[in-house]
């Protein structure tokens, strides 16, 4: 695991709504996340965790505070140049896996590919890589409504691997999976973070999914309360116990 940090949130805040109902999302969070780490992030419904992820990978605006990824500030960016840094660096996986209705599972996985302009040298070899990777090398041709649950999400992974982002946000990556489809979401990730030394940063309310993170950072009501170091022999246990001081 590198010491330089890859992404940090200083003093982070995201006020939602103007005028009429404020809603204070996150307040003035602070997040240090080292280069090859896996943080799992925990916490109440409505504790500003996919607002985090949002923030993080510059999908939306911080009302206060800044993010760093290396030594770029994402905050006061324009939008285009975001946009640009977010391709150059990040890929989301998220809990419904937002593939196209119309296009194939490959045609899927190499949409981020396409947007970014010219195709990567080497794609070819990449796609088949992923493929083998998600065990679907026999669907490629499949349409998401003719795959399982799981297996779109496993396309949705590869969808998010394909560009090879340095940084990878998962939103609840195995909210409905069952077990055992869920668990080959996160070896998958945590293969992948591992070859390409990638770093994760997933929400998840499983702690059993949690415990494939190096860290846990816990939110209550917009704040980071907890962090807990994984590695031990009861780390299920220290995450259980994490969130019930949370009253989730
Ligand atoms: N676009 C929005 N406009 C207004 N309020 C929002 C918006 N998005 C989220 N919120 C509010 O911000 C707070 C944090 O929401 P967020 O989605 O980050 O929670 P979460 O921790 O991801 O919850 P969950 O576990 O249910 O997914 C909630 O009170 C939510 O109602
Ligand atoms: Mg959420």
């Amino acid at each position: 695991m590198g010491l330089t940090p890859i992404l940090k949130a200083v003093a982070l805040s995201k006020t939602y709504g103007d005028g009429g109902v404020e809603v204070a999302a996150l307040k003035e969070a602070n997040i240090e996340v080292f280069e090859g780490e896996f943080i799992a992030i925990m916490g109440p419904s409505g504790s500003g965790k996919s607002t985090l992820l949002h923030l993080l990978g510059g999908l939306d605006y911080a009302t206060g505070g800044r993010i760093f990824i290396r030594d770029i500030e994402l905050t006061g960016l324009s939008d285009k140049r975001l946009t640009l840094v977010r391709r150059a660096n990040v890929g989301f996986v998220f809990q419904f896996y937002n593939l196209l209705p119309t296009l194939t599972a490959e045609e899927n996985v190499l949409v981020p590919m396409a947007i970014g302009g010219k195709p990567a040298p080497g794609w070819q070899d990449k796609l088949d890589g992923l493929f083998k990777l998600i065990e679907l090398e026999g669907r490629r041709h499949h349409r998401p409504d003719q795959l399982s649950g799981g297996e779109q999400q496993r396309v949705a992974v590869a969808r998010a691997l394909i560009t090879e982002p340095a940084i990878i946000l998962a939103d609840e990556p195995t909210g409905n999976l069952d077990r055992r489809h869920g668990r080959e979401i996160l070896e998958l990730l945590k293969r992948s973070a591992a070859e390409m030394h990638q770093t994760i940063i997933m929400v998840t309310h499983d702690p059993g999914a949690a415990a494939y993170a190096d860290r846990v950072i816990f939110l209550s009501d917009g704040a980071v309360v907890k962090e807990l170091k994984l590695g031990g022999d009861d780390d299920i246990e220290a995450i259980i116990t994490g969130l019930k001081e949370l009253g989730d």
